[in-house]
């Protein structure tokens, strides 16, 4: 699949989020991440937010819920409008329920890992999800160092997913760069999520660029 890049609002000015939408056309995605200071140790934003930006650009959503109780909300972003709702596996209770109401929401369906968690327990799952994101940082803020000990989940989770058909697409979030984005890709991830990297830049259209071609090569 080609490379899809997903720029993650948490590095955006957040007074400004319709203006930073815009200021990435070439972006598949925008990565919008859901903390609620109880599953990670900060606060961002959520539903209202999500409206509101929907409306705001026509970029698809990408919603990471790093939350305590998904099953109860996830549903609710997909109806916001968000093209995809992902779930964390040491949060949800009914994963397979939540994942089966977003997807009948018309949004994809997403499962995220942080980077303790392995992947071979969720491999039944993957008939029942869109995307596998996997954290190649502790989750909770944006401007962390890549985590390389992940490269090796990330190796094993493109093997599962080939064995599956490849339908499901092998997200990285998390540290990614100009300079940890060529690992990613030839571990097997085909998704990547960059907040410092592109709304740290001076120009973010070239940074998503670069940011493409580095993935490609
Ligand atoms: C971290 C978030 C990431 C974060 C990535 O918990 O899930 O999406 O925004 O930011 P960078 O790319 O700066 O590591
Ligand atoms: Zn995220």
């Amino acid at each position: 699949m080609a490379v899809q890049i997903s720029p993650s609002i948490l590095a955006a000015d957040f007074a400004r989020l319709a203006d930073e939408a815009a200021a990435v056309p070439n972006a598949d995605w925008l990565h919008v991440d859901v903390m609620d200071y109880h599953f990670v140790p900060n606060l961002t934003l959520g539903l209202p937010v999500v409206e509101a930006l929907r409306k705001a650009t026509d970029t698809p959503l990408d919603c990471h819920l790093m939350i305590a109780d998904p099953d109860r909300w996830a549903p609710q972003y997909a109806e916001a409008g968000a093209g995809s709702v992902t779930i964390h596996a040491e949060a949800a209770k009914a994963p397979i329920r939540t994942f089966r109401e977003i997807r009948s929401l018309g949004a994809r369906a997403g499962l995220a890992l942080n980077p303790a968690t392995p992947v071979e327990p969720y491999e039944d799952l993957l008939a029942e999800i869109d995307m596998l994101l996997l954290m190649t940082v502790e989750p909770g803020f944006g401007g962390q160092k890549f985590l390389d000990v992940v490269l090796p989940k990330v190796r094993r989770a493109r093997e599962l997913v080939t064995r599956y058909g490849g339908r499901v697409w092998l997200q990285v979030d998390g540290g990614v760069d100009a300079d940890t984005i060529g690992r990613c890709a030839e571990a097997g991830a085909d998704v990547f999520v960059a907040g410092s990297a592109v709304y740290g830049a001076s120009d973010p259209v070239a940074a998503i660029d670069e940011l493409r071609a580095a993935a490609d090569r």
